[in-house]
């Protein structure tokens, strides 16, 4: 075993994920926990899936010049993945934290940035909460792809916007309009409909645009 492990840094429902050093490098290794409740061969499946798409996904966006960690080890067998470790503190605790609101906002635009840089490769994150998001120099780096896809359906990139746009209503009820900043973040990065290699990525205009529709349909349903 070439990780050395110095602290646990988070314990979630599908795995456990510690700090340390891998071949000298700044590192964390992402353990895959067993689900009790569920069969154990079904469990490994899913659990292994969720690991290899996270693995396959940050290599390519690593090689696309994107800021994310670097791969350096998985082991489907055990159930583990190691990546370089990423400066930043997550976006949850910096908009819990003591910054003036205009710094706030900026965290946000740059979220919004680093989320449109994402779509504009065809990929949608699939889980864009506050802790998948670490803000490093006033800079937005995403993490945690391990439900990111390659996406050319319009509504894929919506429901990324929806889901970061429920958590900040939820979680920062404080910060007025907190999504407004997301999303001036993201239509400022790019506007443009891309042409991509299995079709078209959808201009932010229309993205914005489909998330509006999402929101009615949600509230429709309520
Ligand atoms: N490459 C990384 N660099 C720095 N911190 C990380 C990295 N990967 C994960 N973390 C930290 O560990 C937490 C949990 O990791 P994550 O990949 O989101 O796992 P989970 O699937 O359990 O949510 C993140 O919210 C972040 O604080
Ligand atoms: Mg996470």
């Amino acid at each position: 075993m070439d990780f050395l492990e110095d602290s646990v840094l988070h314990i979630g429902a599908e795995a456990k994920v510690w700090s340390g050093t891998f071949l000298g490098k700044q590192a964390i290794k992402k353990v895959r926990k067993p689900r009790s409740w569920r069969h154990p061969s079904l469990d490994h499946r899913l659990g292994t899936k969720r690991m290899l798409n996270e693995a396959k996904l940050l290599i390519r966006l690593f090689n696309s010049g994107l800021d994310v960690p670097a791969l350096l080890d998985v082991n489907l067998e055990d159930g583990y993945l190691i990546e370089t470790r990423l400066e930043g503190d997550e976006l949850k605790a910096k908009l819990a934290g003591d910054y003036e609101l205009e710094i706030k906002h900026n965290f946000l635009k740059e979220t919004g940035k680093a989320i449109r840089k994402l779509h504009c490769l065809a990929i949608t994150h699939g889980d864009l909460s506050t802790n998948n998001i670490l803000i490093h120099n006033q800079k937005a780096r995403l993490i945690d792809f391990g439900l990111a896809k390659v996406e050319y359906d319009l509504e894929g990139f919506g429901i990324d916007l929806h889901v970061i746009d429920e958590i900040l209503s939820a979680s920062n009820p404080d910060i007025d309009g907190a999504i407004d900043y997301v999303l001036q973040g993201y239509a400022s990065e790019n506007n443009q409909s891309i042409e991509g290699e299995g079709g078209n990525i959808p201009s932010s205009d229309d993205v914005i645009e489909r998330l509006e529709e999402i929101r009615t349909r949600v509230r429709y349903h309520d």
